[in-house]
């Protein structure tokens, strides 16, 4: 089994590029499933559920979300009722959605989860209970787990990795938009990569206007952030999966 991963779409430029580039990804890599962090969507900021449409109608089957899920409010509603996307499974009990959703490929079914790390991020329930939790209510019907760990520091998302080596099928990082070249397959099977980056603008600073970015920071005031303009990358990762769940391959992909 064959999962491609997008890494954060950010705004319009990420939006574009994805409609320009995922259909030869697609004839390419032939994946089975298609998954999309898509929480930044929306110029940066959340996602509509229009814009939700539109992904589903490129041919992306589930989209992930990260701290910014709830910068638009229409998405309340609507993620209720759809289970294409999943929100981070350790956010405080009662908030609308979904933590994980299980998606049928053949005669298998796989299990994509979506957790959030605290470390630089916020004051978010454990991830780690929270694996534990979901692994043991999946555990009857499937061992093919797919999570998007949305999270800022290596460290922890490292360290998660470790703590479910074996037991899902990859964790892949998302939210600091810059990918990195660690990709490997832990000791017990599982596929792993820091951060898978974004789709979205090569040039600003993690997608947002640099002038903006570095007003901030030299002023340590508060900044509308808007997205840069101009050529976009997309960046995402392939992952094969072995009848038992392990990873067999971990690839990453970056075009411009
Ligand atoms: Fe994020």
């Amino acid at each position: 089994m064959r999962i491609l991963f997008l890494g954060d779409i950010v705004g319009q430029p990420g939006r574009s590029i994805v409609a320009a580039r995922l259909p030869g990804l697609l004839e390419q890599y032939r994946p089975d499933l298609i998954i999309a962090n898509a929480e930044n969507v929306a110029n940066g900021r959340g996602i509509t559920p229009k814009l939700a449409e539109q992904l589903f109608d490129a041919q992306i089957d589930i989209l992930t979300m990260g701290n910014h899920v709830w910068d638009n409010r229409e998405i309340f509603g609507y993620i209720e009722h759809d289970r294409r996307i999943v929100r981070p499974a350790n956010f405080p009990p009662g908030v609308p959605g979904i933590g994980y959703t299980l998606v049928k490929i053949g005669v298998l079914q796989v299990a994509v989860v979506n957790l959030i790390g605290r470390v630089f991020m916020g004051d978010y329930d454990s991830p780690f209970a929270a694996i534990d939790r979901i692994l043991a209510e999946i555990e009857p019907r499937t061992k093919h787990v797919f999570v998007d760990f949305h999270a800022e520091a290596t460290s922890e998302k490292l360290a998660f990795a470790h703590y479910v080596d074996g037991r899902v099928s990859a964790v892949i990082g998302t939210h600091t938009h810059v990918q990195t070249a660690d990709e490997q397959i832990l000791p017990g099977g599982t596929a792993y990569l820091t951060d898978v980056g974004m789709c979205g603008p090569v040039n600003g600073i993690i997608g947002i206007k640099k002038e903006q970015v570095l007003q901030r920071f030299l002023t340590q005031m508060p900044v509308r952030f808007d997205v840069e303009t101009g050529p976009a990358m997309l960046n995402a990762v392939v992952v094969d999966l072995t009848d038992k769940g392990t990873a067999s391959s971990v690839t990453r992909i970056s075009l411009r």
